[in-house]
C-alpha cells in the first residue's frame, strides 16, 4: 500500500476555493512545485505584468488564470476569456477588437470587442500559440501602447487590461520556427508559470479523486461514496494523458455509471509507435542535437541583444555558418534591445 501513502493527507495541502461569489472553484494540490506556482501567482497577481501559463491540456491553466484574476486588484473588474484556437482569424479579430458600423458587409451595428469589455479587468487568451501573425501584431500593439482600433474605426481606443495567456504548445519552439513573433513572445513571457502534468505529481491524484468524488457525488446524488482500493491504485499509477480534466471525467462517469472495466482500461498500455514508423536512433540523436543548438543560440542571441556577429563569436562558429543556421531555423526577426535586457534581468 506504499503507493497510496504518496497522497496521505499532508500539512501542506491547501485548497484555494473561494471566489467572490462564494462558488467553489477549487485548486487542490499538495505538490511542492504546484504550491510554489500558486504562491508566485498570488504574488504577481497584484502587478499588471502579463503572465504566460504553460502546461499540457487539462492541467489547470484556466483554473490558474481565474485564480490570478481573483487575487488581483482587478478582481472586481471583468474576467474575459477567449480561446484563440476556436475561431477562424477574421472572427477572432472582430471578437477581440470589435468593429464599427459598416466595417464589413454585415456589420450593421457596431460591436465592442473583448478588449473593450475587459476594461479595468483581465483578458485571458487561451491557446495563444494558435494566433495568426496578423493578430499577433495587433496584440503586440495593445501590449505596448494599451490601445487598438475597432475594425473600420478611425480612432484608436485606450483600454486598461491585464493580459494573461496560455498555451499547451512549446511556444519557444514556435518562435524558432518563425510561427510566433519573438517580440510578442518576450512581451508575454515576463512571468511564466509552467504547470506540471498530473503524472509528475502523482501525490495529487488521490486528493483530486476525493475532491471530485465529494463534489460530484452530491451533485449527482450518487450512492458511490468512495472508489475501491484497487481502482484507487490503478488511478495512482495511470499516466493521465488528459491530466486533471480526464481524472475529473472518469470520476463523474464512475459516479453516474459505475464501470467494472475501468481498472483494466487504466492498466492497458498506451498505444505504441509502430516499429516501421519509429525514427531511427540516429535521427532521434540528430533532432535532439539540433534542438539543443537552437536553444543555446536563442539564449546567446538574447544575451547579446540579437547581435548575430557577437553571438557567432561566443558560440565559436563562423558568422556565415551561424547566419545559415538562423535561416534554416527561420530565426530572422530582430528583437529590440530592451526585451533582451528585460529577459536577462529575469534570468
Ligand atoms: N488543481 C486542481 N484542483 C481542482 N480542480 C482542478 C485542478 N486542476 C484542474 N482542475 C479541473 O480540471 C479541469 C481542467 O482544468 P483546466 O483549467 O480547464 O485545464 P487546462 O486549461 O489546462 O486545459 C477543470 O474542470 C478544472 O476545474
Ligand atoms: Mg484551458
Amino acid at each position: 500500500m506504499n503507493n497510496l501513502e504518496l497522497s496521505k493527507p499532508h500539512e501542506e495541502i491547501r485548497t484555494f476555493d473561494r471566489d467572490r461569489e462564494g462558488t467553489t472553484q477549487g485548486f487542490v494540490t499538495s505538490n511542492p512545485k504546484m504550491l510554489r506556482i500558486i504562491d508566485i501567482a498570488r504574488l504577481v497577481a497584484q502587478t499588471d505584468v502579463p503572465i504566460l501559463i504553460l502546461g499540457e491540456s487539462g492541467v489547470g491553466k484556466d483554473v490558474l488564470a481565474s485564480y490570478i484574476h481573483r487575487h488581483s486588484d482587478r478582481a472586481h473588474g471583468p474576467f474575459v476569456r477567449l480561446n484563440c484556437a476556436a475561431l477562424p482569424t477574421e472572427l477572432l479579430e472582430s471578437e477581440l477588437f470589435g468593429y464599427d458600423q459598416g466595417a464589413f458587409t454585415g456589420a450593421g451595428r457596431s460591436k465592442p470587442g473583448k478588449f473593450e469589455l475587459a476594461d479595468n479587468g483581465t483578458v485571458f487568451l487561451d491557446e495563444i500559440g494558435e494566433m495568426s501573425p496578423h493578430l499577433q501584431a495587433k496584440l503586440l500593439h495593445v501590449l505596448q501602447d494599451g490601445e487598438f482600433s475597432r475594425l473600420g474605426a478611425r480612432w484608436p481606443i485606450k483600454v486598461n487590461v491585464r493580459i494573461l495567456a496560455a498555451t499547451n504548445r512549446k511556444l519557444q519552439e514556435a518562435v524558432l520556427r518563425g510561427e510566433f513573433r519573438n517580440d510578442l513572445y518576450f512581451r508575454l513571457n515576463v512571468i511564466t508559470l509552467d504547470i506540471p502534468p498530473l503524472r509528475e505529481r502523482r501525490g495529487d491524484i488521490l486528493l483530486l479523486c476525493k475532491y471530485f468524488l465529494e463534489k460530484y457525488g452530491k451533485k449527482y446524488a450518487s450512492s458511490v461514496e468512495a472508489f475501491p482500493q484497487d481502482l484507487l491504485e490503478a488511478c495512482v499509477w495511470y499516466d493521465w494523458p488528459g491530466n486533471v480534466r480526464q481524472l475529473e471525467n472518469i470520476v463523474k462517469r464512475q459516479l453516474i455509471l459505475p464501470d467494472g472495466d475501468l481498472i483494466s482500461e487504466l492498466h492497458s498500455p498506451r498505444r505504441l509507435v509502430p516499429v516501421q514508423c519509429a525514427p531511427s536512433l540516429k535521427e532521434i540523436g540528430g533532432r535532439a542535437a539540433e534542438e539543443a543548438e537552437k536553444n543555446v543560440a536563442l539564449t546567446v542571441l538574447q544575451q547579446t541583444g540579437w547581435n548575430r556577429k557577437e553571438s557567432a563569436r561566443r558560440l565559436n562558429i563562423s558568422y556565415k555558418a551561424f547566419r545559415n543556421k538562423l535561416k534554416r531555423w527561420q530565426l530572422s526577426r530582430e528583437c529590440p534591445n530592451w526585451q533582451a535586457e528585460a529577459q536577462s534581468r529575469l534570468n
